[in-house]
């Protein structure tokens, strides 16, 4: 088991890494300006996927330009307090409009300005069973994170919302309850995974641009996971290996749909099943696509 309390403090009673927590005043007394684009998910769920399309439709598929800096500078973790490295707030307030950002913050954390504003905002889900696997690969692999014991031991920490951003029954709803406002998008990773053309085309309504056959072609080549593997624009490995360990798992594992079920025992599986009912219970947030 792990021992949270060296590495983890809580923000409004949700587990949050210990740099973040000190530095979380900056965080909501953010000031958003109308035209900003916010990239929201819990923690594994395809942010850097997502991020990567959304700049390529801002930069009109200019791949030399998205290659020119890494996605955590083209799209700022907003929350996020790497010593210099990555200082989310910083960062944004330096940059020119319009800007996008990343944040795994829950719609009820979010800072209020953006709120206020009516900014855009995208929500990206992942199946639960997914997210924890991946999960797990990233407490392994980056600085920051205690040792998450067995898979079994993190999938109990991850049902009892006992990891960074808590819980992801309550995260998952707490966007799901926002998805009827006209400037929220609400999308799934699998539904990416089924048909990515159909999902590029429908970022691009939503951010009012015109879905052209050639630039929605563009745009799903250089995003594919073999694509963004092989480019350090998007793979992380602009980041030292004393931030991020590769060589323990890549950033860009495997990117697929249903790897839980090399992951999951039987028992681990029912369990999961039973307690995600209950959590679930009375919401009509389902999964799209068949996992
Ligand atoms: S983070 O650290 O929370 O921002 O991570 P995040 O980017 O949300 O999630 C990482 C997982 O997304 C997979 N990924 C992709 N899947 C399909 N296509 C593309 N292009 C793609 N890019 C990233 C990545 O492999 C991680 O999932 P797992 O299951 O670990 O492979």
């Amino acid at each position: 088991k792990f021992d949270s309390s060296s590495y983890f403090g809580r923000i409004h009673g949700i587990l949050m890494y210990k740099d973040f927590v000190e530095f979380w005043d900056d965080v909501e007394a953010f000031e958003a300006r109308p035209d900003d684009l916010v990239i929201a998910t819990y923690p594994k769920s395809g942010t850097t996927w997502l991020s990567e399309i959304v700049d390529m439709i801002y930069k009109e598929g200019d791949v030399e330009k998205c290659k020119e800096d890494a996605i955590f500078n083209r799209v700022p973790y907003l929350e996020c307090r790497k010593e210099d490295v990555m200082n989310g707030v910083k960062q944004l307030k330096q940059m020119a409009s319009p800007r996008i950002m990343k944040t795994h913050l829950s719609a009820d954390l979010l800072p209020g300005s953006f709120w206020e504003k009516n900014c855009k905002m995208i929500y990206l889900c992942r199946n639960a069973k997914d997210v924890v696997v991946s999960f797990y690969y990233f407490f392994l692999m980056v600085a920051g994170h205690p040792h998450p014991g067995s898979f079994q031991e993190f999938v109990e920490k991850f049902m009892d919302g006992e990891v960074p951003y808590g819980s992801w029954y309550k995260h998952a709803k707490s966007w799901w309850e926002k998805r009827k406002k006209p400037h929220v998008l609400f999308l799934f990773y699998e539904d990416m995974q089924e048909d990515i053309k159909r999902e590029v085309i429908k970022l691009m309504q939503f951010l009012g641009r015109k879905p052209s056959e050639e630039l929605v072609d563009k745009i799903v080549q250089h995003t594919s996971f073999h694509e963004m593997k092989n480019n350090p624009s998007t793979n992380y490995t602009m980041l030292p290996d004393e931030i991020m360990n590769q060589k323990i798992s890549p950033f860009m594992r495997k990117g697929i749909v249903g790897d839980w079920k090399n992951h999951f025992t039987v028992a681990l599986n029912e369990k999961f099943d039973t307690h995600y009912e209950q959590e679930m219970k009375g919401s009509t947030l389902k999964l799209q696509t068949e996992i």
